[in-house]
């Protein structure tokens, strides 16, 4: 991350989701997601036919439906890391249910201020300022509010990649420690690359989030992820190894 300027790959991710189909719910303000979007997207350039907008199409769906299936099913809790502009907190806000958004200082006072610049109601989202590369994700949630006894949905999208296999492990082991017996971990990775032009798409992925200052750390796959989830604490979700061959994991606890 570079220090003092909010996140552009978050940015560029919320221009990109403007334009998908999303799931709909009974519930939420999708106005308001929408409204920060596009306060967000003004000068973001979006190229739909991309081999990076088919992911982000695919990832944005595999969340959405994550999210509502699991709010249906009751859960209370969602925490976002590193939430970016994601407006799901607002898009599919159900009474009862308390959203944690974490993201690097910078893009989370960011976000807060644009929110507060276009009136838009926050009542029940906490957002916590986190460097996930300082350690300090569990003394952040517990201080908003956070409650580890209580099955929560715990959302890790598109931030994966930005930390090495450290900070990954970490995170991994942090969350497996706040994760209450039924909570769900929904954890995007990369894509497993079986061609040159995918490859070619990846590396012209790659240069471009390096030159915004954003570098990818690591290009784990689902697959190799299994050892690290394993040792921190987390098992795979029954039904879920499809969304693996995608990068999308979805994992619940498991033995430590
Ligand atoms: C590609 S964006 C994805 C944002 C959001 N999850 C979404 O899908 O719209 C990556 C996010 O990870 C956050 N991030 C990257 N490194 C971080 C760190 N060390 N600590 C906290 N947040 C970090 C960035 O600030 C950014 O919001």
């Amino acid at each position: 991350m570079r220090d003092g300027r909010p996140s552009r790959t978050a940015a560029r991710v919320a221009a990109h989701r403007l334009r998908f189909d999303r799931v709909p719910a009974p519930f939420g303000d999708p106005g308001s997601d929408e409204l920060l979007a596009s306060d967000v997207a003004e000068g973001e350039s979006s190229d739909l036919d991309s081999p990076m907008a088919r992911y982000l199409r695919g990832r944005t769906a595999f969340i959405d439906a994550t999210v509502c299936a699991t709010l249906a099913s009751g859960t209370r809790q969602v925490v976002a890391v590193g939430s970016g502009y994601d407006g799901r907190a607002l898009r599919y806000a159900k009474p009862g249910v308390r959203w944690f958004e974490l993201d690097h200082p910078d893009t989370s006072r960011d976000k807060r201020s644009r929110l507060q610049r276009l009136g838009i109601q926050t009542r029940d989202v906490a957002y916590a300022e986190t460097d996930l590369a300082k350690r300090t994700l569990t003394a952040a949630l517990l201080r908003t509010g956070f409650d580890p006894t209580v099955p929560s949905l715990l959302l890790c999208e598109g931030v994966a990649a930005y930390l090495s296999i450290e900070q990954l492990e970490a995170l991994l082991t942090d969350l497996r420690g706040l994760a209450a017996a039924g909570s769900l971990l929904a954890l995007t990775l990369s894509a497993a690359l079986h061609t040159a032009a995918q490859q070619a798409a990846r590396d012209r992925l790659q240069a471009a989030v390096k030159a915004v200052g954003e570098p990818i750390a690591n290009s784990l796959t689902a697959q190799a992820a299994e050892p690290l989830l394993a040792a921190t604490g987390w098992a795979t979700a029954p039904g879920s190894e499809p969304a693996r061959h995608s990068g999308f994991v979805l994992a619940i606890p498991g033995p430590r």
